[in-house]
């Protein structure tokens, strides 16, 4: 009977043994896990929440960033619109034949429209010079499309449709000189934002119009592109029109293929 008793006692001293064992087996499994949580069997740890956190607040960021792009180039398109639609537009004027000439027709064509009067002492002959070498530049540019050049008086009184072929024969066989009624030149200078005001007469009645010195591309769709000031030479202004053009071309294919 106390044999019995005494094997029993050994028995719970092992069971007691094997548990202190296993519990301690167990402790140290779980420091050896918090020490190196990778290992874990755990289905998520600190260390792979925090990544999948960052991989959440990544993948947010990356959307927010691609709806803010998409956003600013809505709005670069909208400031794009407007600055087309605040420059430029329709107009109709009269050519050296007398017919009248309207911006309609014109569609399918790049244009370089200057502003001037025929009596300007040396701006406008500059100008025109320039927008002259600008045109045969393009027009041998490969793959050109070529492109029309444009006089338009600011000075309809002095400027008839005579003088006005005299005059921009003198600077280049393509450029198209047009005139028109006060009316039609008031109208096209306020579309195109060009200033104009004739100065003082002197004995002679000779004057001088004080004008905006500009060229402005306009598109084959009749649209207002790029300006050019006195300060940009002819290469500046002939790279920049080649550019245009070609940007253009590419957002042409690129509508016609999507
Ligand atoms: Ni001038």
């Amino acid at each position: 009977m106390s044999r019995n008793l005494n094997r029993l006692l050994v028995s719970c001293n092992k069971n007691f043994l094997s548990q202190r064992v296993s519990s301690a087996q167990n402790f140290l499994r779980q420091q050896s896990q918090a020490s190196n949580p990778t290992k874990g069997k755990g289905p998520i740890s600190w260390k792979s929440l925090g990544i999948l956190s960052i991989l959440g607040a990544g993948g947010l960021g990356f959307m927010y960033y691609v709806k803010n792009e998409k956003e600013e180039a809505m709005m670069r398109e909208r400031k794009r619109q407007l600055g087309k639609a605040q420059i430029g537009g329709k107009w109709d004027l009269v050519d050296c034949t007398g017919k009248t000439r309207k911006s309609e027709e014109f569609l399918g064509k790049w244009l370089l429209i200057y502003f001037g009067f025929t009596h300007c002492p040396d701006v406008c002959p500059d100008e025109l010079e320039k927008m002259a070498l600008v045109v045969d530049e393009i027009d041998k540019a490969p793959k050109s499309p070529g492109i029309q050049p444009i006089f338009i008086t600011v000075d309809p009184a002095r400027d008839s449709k005579e003088v006005v072929e005299k005059y921009v024969k003198e600077f280049s066989p393509k450029l198209l000189g047009l005139t028109g009624s006060p009316e039609q030149i008031n109208s096209v200078c306020k579309a195109f934002r060009v200033y104009y005001s004739a100065g003082p007469r002197d004995q002679d009645n000779d004057y001088i119009v004080d004008h905006t010195i500009i060229m402005y591309l306009v598109n084959p769709e009749g649209e207002f592109v790029d300006y050019y000031g006195q300060s940009k030479d002819k290469n500046q202004v002939t790279s920049s029109i080649l550019v245009n053009m070609a940007k253009w071309d590419q957002l042409q294919k690129k509508s016609w293929f999507s």
